[in-house]
């Protein structure tokens, strides 16, 4: 479907949101609830399709999942033993589903098949299949094993101390969860620091894990270069979850489009509510304010009682408020490697950004962009050129000039980030934009197009992803 959205004009808007539920942490909710020994509970958890998959995918493995409203499911757990799925396990279009379930299915004594659409298929899966073989389950897949579809002969593992090569939060959940049922202790460290959503959620399910400050970084080694942020994870082996109840959080990736769209518009006033506040998530909103684009951030009062295993800050999400004004101007928006896997999901969004940045802006150690749901760094280069930006694609990133949008036919790749980067480029250039494909926001973030109208109602967003939305958007039309 296409959708068809015309310039504001730099009209400013002033507005409130509440962000939809975090798809990582939903991820991992429905996956732990389904390993715990009884119901759990997930509250306002994601209705994206990615989160679906898993919801499906864990439900085949004989988790019972009970929907009492459409913001509450009640998930009775396998108490660690999943059942042998009768068909092949398909997560759609989501990475996370198919790297932390392979984690789940190499320690189970049965057969099962991973797979997914078109882009899932292309994506590295060596990285999960090379330490899970290691463990000693049996996994092939084409390529060598690379790419799915994976088929896993699950076994009991053995505990393996694995540096991760890349920093992944992906991989280093996948080595979590077959940790949890290996005998013995399971060390993972990597690199940077990644979002420790499962590390917080496994302490809720009564888990034991430790988690330090890992080996140094390579770029650590490097003359001044910050300190490392690597961590390191050891999960003993094997444990079975109790059962918890979790509320999910908004999501930070799905609020940057609109915080981002905010900061570019002088004097446009914008407030974000209920959104997960993770340090290892906040790295958009400190590349804003390193930027000069002044944030509020009202934190809620913790929660979170901690556990008895030492991990005090663990247990909870924090959450709260975030308030913009678009300023004036603001500087460039240089990334470097240490930056990324805080804002890993913002990278296409901070792109669009940094075309009205009024000096250049540099994005680098972002090769990992290549591999996510489409090449993100040639994606985003290509269709904001094709509006006009001056962006040149490095090997590793981007480099970006001020630049002025204008109008153009544009395309996703079918990759939701890409669509609502392309959605706030479209509102910020003159005239009208045509982005192809636009349905595939639905993976993260289902009715964005009608939120994006709600909140700029004076600007005009037309297609039929949207659907209407108390007469904010301006015309009704279909696809054109
Ligand atoms: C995710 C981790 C990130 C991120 C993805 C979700 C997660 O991937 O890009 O959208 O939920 O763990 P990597 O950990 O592979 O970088």
């Amino acid at each position: 479907m296409k959708q068809v959205i015309k310039g504001l004009g730099g009209r400013p808007f002033t507005g409130r949101f509440t962000p939809p539920p975090d798809k990582s942490i939903t991820h991992r909710a429905f996956m732990l609830a389904a390993l715990a020994a009884g119901e759990s509970e997930v509250i306002n958890p994601s209705s994206g399709l990615d989160c679906r998959s898993t919801l499906a995918c864990v439900e085949a493995l004989g988790a019972r999942a009970r929907w009492e409203g459409p913001e509450r499911v009640i998930i009775t757990g396998t108490a660690g033993h999943p059942t042998e799925p009768v068909d092949i396990l398909d997560a759609g279009n989501s990475g996370t589903t198919t790297r932390l379930l392979s984690g789940v299915l190499a320690g189970q004594p049965f057969f099962s098949i991973l797979t997914g659409d078109a882009s899932l298929r292309s994506r590295p899966m060596g990285r999960v299949t090379k330490p899970l073989r290691q463990m000693g389950a049996t996994i092939s897949g084409r390529g060598g094993g690379d790419l799915a579809p994976l088929a896993i002969n699950g076994t009991r593992l053995r505990p393996i101390d694995y540096a991760l090569p890349v920093a992944s939060a992906q991989v280093k959940s996948c080595l979590i969860l077959a940790g949890l049922a290996a005998d013995g202790e399971t060390v993972i460290t990597e690199p940077l620091a990644t979002r420790d959503h499962t590390e917080r959620m496994l302490v809720k399910a009564g888990a034991r894990l430790h988690v330090a400050a890992g080996a140094p970084s390579p770029a650590a080694a490097a003359p001044a270069a910050p300190p490392s942020r690597g961590r390191q994870v050891r999960v003993p082996g094997p444990q079975i979850l109790r059962p918890f109840s979790v509320r999910i959080p908004g999501d930070i990736s799905s609020a940057a489009f609109f915080l981002a769209l905010a900061a570019a518009i002088p004097g446009a006033r914008l407030t974000v509510e209920e959104v997960g506040l993770n340090p290892l998530r906040d790295g958009f909103q400190r590349s804003l304010v390193k930027a000069g684009i002044p944030l509020e951030t009202r934190a809620a009062p913790a929660t979170g009682a901690g556990d008895a295993y030492g991990n005090d800050a663990y247990g909870d999400e924090p959450w709260g408020d975030i308030t913009l004004t678009g300023p004036q101007s603001f500087r460039g928006l240089n990334l470097e490697a240490e930056d990324i896997p805080d804002l890993v999901d913002e990278v296409p969004i901070l792109a669009v950004l940094a075309t009205q940045a009024s000096e250049p802006s540099l994005i680098r150690g972002a090769a990992e962009l290549r591999v996510k749901e489409s090449d993100r760094l040639a994606g985003i280069a290509g269709q904001l050129a094709a509006m006009g930006a001056r962006i040149e694609e490095r090997p590793d990133g981007l480099y970006i000039e001020p630049s002025r949008l204008r109008g153009a036919q544009v395309r996703t790749y079918g990759d939701h980030r890409l669509a609502m980067s392309l959605a706030v480029a479209a509102l910020l250039a003159e005239g009208e934009t045509s982005i192809e494909d636009f349905e595939c926001a639905a993976v993260s973030f289902p009715g964005f197009g009608e939120e994006l109208a709600r909140l700029t109602s004076g600007g005009s967003t037309e297609g039929n992803e949207a659907g209407g939305h108390d007469g904010a958007r301006p015309k009704d039309g279909g696809a054109r």
